[in-house]
């Protein structure tokens, strides 16, 4: 039996955010190079993706590139921009079969060129998808998004559109690149760090956090239903007491 038949369809996490982790080290245990880890979180990216569609999941949220990973050796930062060329490129039609929108986060402006532009082309022809989204943080992080929000926000309060006393927390929430989605219920983290390493600061605030030591090569459906089984045997209780959320 498989851990899917165990979910309640009722309590389905909306939206999931994963922190793809470990991709250097399972390159590593097998005598390989970390740019192999991630060519092999490729397949694992691919079956999630189905997975949370099948699962009713409405945005898919994966970190796949954040604003300090460009400190990285240039060898592997090259090797990430162009597997994301080829993986866009060779899954588009993918994405389209499965009525999966594509989306992104972050500072893309900073990607370059090639990459933006098949992006840019992805996302254009998968916006009449309506199925899930699937969000790529790129070049994201969250001090880098909040700093923004931040200075737009002062910027309407400069020019007289926005009175500070009318901003609220939706005026924060409206101004992150997530705008358009609820925050995630669950985050998972795979590789057994157990860190949020500047993801979604501000749209975790109530998430379930799921840490796994699976490395993310090795990530599948099965282990995407165990995270989710987990969360939904958890009490969620946003501050109240457990006889409140019953
Ligand atoms: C973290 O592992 C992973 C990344 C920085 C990149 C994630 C990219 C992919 C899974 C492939 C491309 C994705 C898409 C969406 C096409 P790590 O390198 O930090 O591993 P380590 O902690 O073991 O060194």
């Amino acid at each position: 039996m498989s851990t899917k038949d165990l979910l309640n369809k009722e309590k389905m996490p909306k939206h999931i955010a994963v922190i793809m982790d470990g991709n250097g080290r399972w390159a590593k245990q097998q005598g390989k190079l970390r740019t192999f880890g991630h060519q092999s979180g490729v397949t694992a990216v691919k079956d999630v993706t189905e997975g949370a569609a099948e699962l009713g999941v409405e945005v898919l949220t994966l970190y796949a590139f954040s604003t300090e990973n460009w400190n990285r050796p240039k060898f592997e930062i090259d090797a990430l921009m162009s597997l994301l060329v080829q993986t866009i490129s060779k899954e588009t039609e993918t994405l389209m079969k499965n009525n999966i929108r594509l989306a992104t986060i972050g500072d893309t402006d900073s990607l370059p060129t090639g990459v933006k532009e098949k992006l840019e082309k992805a996302i254009a022809k998968t916006s009449v998808n309506t199925r899930m989204t699937l969000v790529l943080a790129l070049s994201y992080s969250s001090r880098w998004e909040i700093t923004k929000a931040v200075r737009e926000i002062a910027n309407e309060v400069k020019e007289g559109k926005l009175d500070i006393d009318a901003i609220t927390e939706n005026t924060i929430s409206s101004h992150l690149t997530t705008s358009a989605w609820p925050d995630p219920e669950l985050m998972i983290r795979t590789s057994g760090e157990t860190r949020i390493s500047n993801y979604l600061l501000w749209q975790l605030a109530y998430a379930e956090l799921y840490f796994t030591t699976k490395l993310w090569p090795d990530f599948r459906k099965e282990d995407l239903y165990e995270a989710i089984y987990n969360y939904q045997n958890r009490e969620r209780r946003f501050g109240m007491i457990s006889e409140q959320v019953k």
